[in-house]
């Protein structure tokens, strides 16, 4: 497969994955994803900046020997996960000569997960620049978007920028350039939520960053490039606000419906009022949908049965998930039937521990919910209004 060109001298040399359907086992993919790495050729040395997911490893160097690229003297490693770093090896073993350029944290991660020699590593620190003749290279230590160990690099002259993992998408292309359309938006917002959104105050940090860079074009590692880099950022500076919007997320287990009838009827109650609200059946329900809405929503009711005397797992696993994903939300709240007893929403609160969330009384009902338990779901969803009333989302 030909290289695409990017500008003079510069290439697009990844490869779409189409077939991936779930990233990290944890979130699943609408579309696939690719691997995005770039051939940067100076009048006096050439470097590749970011590698291969090692499945596709020999597609890869295939690729690189029918573009007639018979030297590589640089490789920059960006970060140490392996869906990017993991082809080095294959790189070094052709390359006898290629030296791979990364910082301190992620020489240490490659070293460890990739069993790379010493002596063909070369390290840099913050701001450091390496010439490749006509071309300069400089690296920008970005730690924490999503690991320890990301660093962006930038074309000098041309102002490009390499933001590995950060501002990607799970997006197959062909044209090498965003379209800016619905289906980057949901792709990078799906990417957003899983990789990045843990990080939000770390990337709110960076969008500065590279506002100031004021780069002519992003190259992410994932996804589409952005030669229009505020698009991008824009979203990015929407996702990372502060500020939540009218919106009330219900992840909910139902296993005799009397759950699923407790979340209904507080959609509709809610909707009366204005508030946008969305319920999720956790079971059988894309956990990529429900982290893209956690982006957004002030307000997180999770709804669960109870079984065996515990929160339902599949409740169980949501309220992990949005510890783990720590999202901006503002306000929580639980609803629940149970059977014959058992701590609910004890357990599911617990988990929810890193969240600086505000917990309003929650609602449980034995078996089915009767008229004493709608007047408590009515109060629920006037707590949730005044809640957002005071937000200034209604
Ligand atoms: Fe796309 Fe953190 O790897």
């Amino acid at each position: 497969m030909k290289f695409k060109q990017i500008k003079e001298n510069i290439y697009y040399c990844g490869l779409n994955d189409v077939d991936r359907v779930i990233f990290d086992e944890l979130i699943p993919l609408e579309n696939g994803t690719t691997y995005n790495s770039y051939l940067v050729k100076g009048s006096e040395k050439t470097a590749i900046i970011d590698t291969m997911y090692p499945p596709f490893g020999k597609d890869y160097l295939k690729n690189l020997e029918e573009n007639g690229i018979e030297n590589i003297d640089y490789i920059i490693a960006n970060h140490g996960e392996q869906d990017h770093s993991g082809s080095i090896p294959l790189l070094l073993e052709k390359y006898k000569d290629a030296k791979v350029v990364t910082n301190p944290v992620c020489k240490g991660n490659i070293r460890e997960m990739l069993l790379i020699p010493e002596d063909r590593i070369i390290v840099i620190k913050d701001k450091d620049t390496l010439s490749l003749g006509d071309k300069t290279l400089e690296f920008n230590i970005a730690p924490g978007v999503h690991w320890p160990d990301t660093m962006f690099t930038r074309i000098v002259e041309d102002n490009i920028l390499f933001t590995c993992d950060f501002l990607g998408a799970h997006l197959p292309f062909e044209d090498l350039f965003s379209k800016n359309d619905d289906m980057l938006i949901s792709s990078a917002k799906r990417y957003y939520a899983e990789i990045m959104m843990p990080f939000r105050p770390m990337c709110k940090k960076y969008v500065k960053m590279i506002d100031e860079m004021k780069p002519a074009m992003i190259c992410p590692s994932h996804g589409p490039l952005h030669d229009k880099p505020e698009f991008i950022l824009d979203l990015y500076r929407d996702w990372t606000s502060d500020e939540a919007k009218n919106l009330v997320l219900i992840p909910y287990v139902s296993m005799y419906k009397s759950v699923e009838e407790m979340a209904f009827y507080m959609k509709q109650k809610l909707e009366a009022k204005g508030i946008k609200t969305l319920c999720f059946d956790v079971v059988g329900s894309d956990l990529g949908e429900i982290a893209m809405n956690l982006v957004d929503a002030a307000t997180i009711v999770i709804g669960v049965s109870m079984v065996l005397a515990s929160p339902h797992p599949a409740a169980a696993n949501v309220a992990y998930i949005a510890n783990l994903l720590k999202p901006k939300a503002k306000y929580a709240s639980f609803i629940g039937s149970y059977g014959w007893g058992g701590d609910l929403f004890g357990k599911l609160g617990s988990m929810l521990s890193s969240l600086k969330l505000e917990v309003l009384d929650p609602v449980l009902v034995k078996g089915k919910p009767k008229e004493e338990d709608f007047i408590s779901l009515d109060a629920l969803v006037e707590s949730i209004f005044e809640a957002h009333k005071n937000l200034g989302l209604v």
